[in-house]
């Protein structure tokens, strides 16, 4: 999956010729899954359609202050447009526009988004090759990077003059390769390695019957895709489940169980930064598992169960350099017992669900967690998707390594 995926692009284009290019751009913007709003400078809709760019776009161009086909929205708002984008990519990017940039000569809706935007600017210079080479716009690229701009440099070849030299737009399939190699170079936990543990385990009793529980797995699995979105490479040991891993980052390694989890745990916990235990492994399985099916018999039937192994325990002995973060379950006692737990299984961090929440736990798309660190530092958070759980611990950890 693309870096790009999910990401709003604002789309800046101004006037030079390379503008006609913008419209494989903005389809290959929306192959990669982004979502795209385009502003055009004025004069750069003589080198391609309003029409054209809105199509590709699905979405309506913007270029001036004022819009006169809709008397409800008058203005275009482009603080709104600025705030809206995660990043901005001007392309191509003319002298004119460049300078206007750099200087912030705001007469036209494109550069007065530029000011208003948060997110990081990226744009593609396109000119002639001694316009190019010019002070006057070298000044321009060291003022923008000054801001923390970024440059996808321009391509030697025929340029619009008929000369041949340094000046040409990056070609549309090379601008996609520049943005999602730098976001990707730049996207927050690149180059950690993060074990993960999700949905319950099953624990043979006979070869049809089993102790297992309700946990479906999926706060694990948001946990695993969301790491690997923010550039982590992650090991995601799941029991039976239903759900699959999003991204190719995720390695899932299929268990079924507490034994096979954790073999497989110790087996990858040495070469990462980070575990994160939130499977719901059984405690207790079966002291003998019977060949053959068990028969009825007439009266009670009771099966001796034995401890199982706790896998984050085990790994909470070993660590070293792991940032380890396990949850708890609780229904009395939540705030003590899970400081308890941070203690006895040495953790960092612990995920504290409490079953009084309405909301929270097994089964449920939601869930109402309290962190508490290893210092027992208390934090209650709101009830959110889990999904937005999922967000919540990885910004733990994006903290712990910007500590
Ligand atoms: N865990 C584990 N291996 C086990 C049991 C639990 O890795 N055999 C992990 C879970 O993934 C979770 C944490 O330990 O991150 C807490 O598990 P929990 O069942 O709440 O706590 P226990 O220590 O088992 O204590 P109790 O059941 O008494 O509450």
């Amino acid at each position: 999956m693309s870096v790009l995926s999910g990401k709003k692009v604002l789309l800046g284009v101004s006037g030079g010729i390379a503008a006609y290019k913008t419209a494989s751009l903005v389809r290959l913007f929306i192959k990669a899954g982004a979502h795209v709003q385009v502003i055009m400078t004025p004069a750069s809709k003589d080198f391609v359609t309003p029409l054209t760019l809105s199509t590709l776009s699905k979405n309506p161009v913007h270029s001036s202050f004022f819009n006169q086909d809709d008397e409800n929205e008058k203005w275009n708002n482009h603080v709104e447009l600025g705030l809206w984008a995660d990043l901005m990519v001007v392309a191509p990017a003319t002298a004119n526009t460049l300078s206007k940039m750099a200087y912030g000569n705001c007469d036209n809706l494109l550069i007065a988004t530029y000011l208003s935007a948060k997110c990081p600017v990226y744009f593609a210079p396109a000119m002639d090759l001694d316009m190019y080479k010019h002070p006057s716009t070298i000044s321009s690229f060291k003022a923008l990077h000054q801001f923390g701009n970024t440059i996808i440099p321009a391509e030697s070849g025929e340029l619009a003059s008929g000369l041949s030299g340094e000046g040409r737009m990056a070609e549309p399939e090379n601008i996609i390769a520049f943005l999602e190699a730098d976001l990707e170079s730049k996207l927050p936990l690149k180059g950690k390695k993060i074990l993960i543990t999700a949905g319950p385990t099953y624990e043979a009793i006979d070869p049809v019957r089993f102790i297992g529980n309700h946990s479906s797995g999926k706060m694990g699995f948001d946990i695993a895709n969301a790491a690997a979105q923010l550039g982590a490479s992650v090991v995601l040991v799941a029991g039976p489940t239903r759900f699959k891993a999003t991204n190719a980052n995720v390695k899932v390694i299929n268990v079924i169980t507490a034994q096979e989890m954790y073999d497989a745990c110790h087996d990858y916990f040495n070469d990462v930064d980070v575990a994160i235990a939130a499977a719901a492994v059984a405690d207790y399985r079966p002291k003998t598992v019977a060949t053959q099916k068990i028969k009825k018999a007439p009266d009670n039937f009771v099966v001796e169960l034995e401890k199982t192994k706790d896998i984050l325990a085990s790994l909470g002995a070993i660590k070293q350099k792991q940032f380890l973060i396990g949850f708890a379950l609780e229904t009395e006692n939540e705030i003590e017992n899970a400081k308890g737990k941070i203690q006895k299984k040495n953790l960092d961090l612990i995920v504290l669900n409490s079953l009084q929440d309405l909301g929270a736990g097994f089964g449920q798309p939601t869930n109402k967690v309290t962190f508490i660190d290893k210092n027992f530092k208390i934090e209650p958070m709101e009830l959110k998707s889990k999904e937005a759980v999922a967000d919540d611990i990885l910004n733990k950890v994006i903290a712990y390594f910007n500590e």
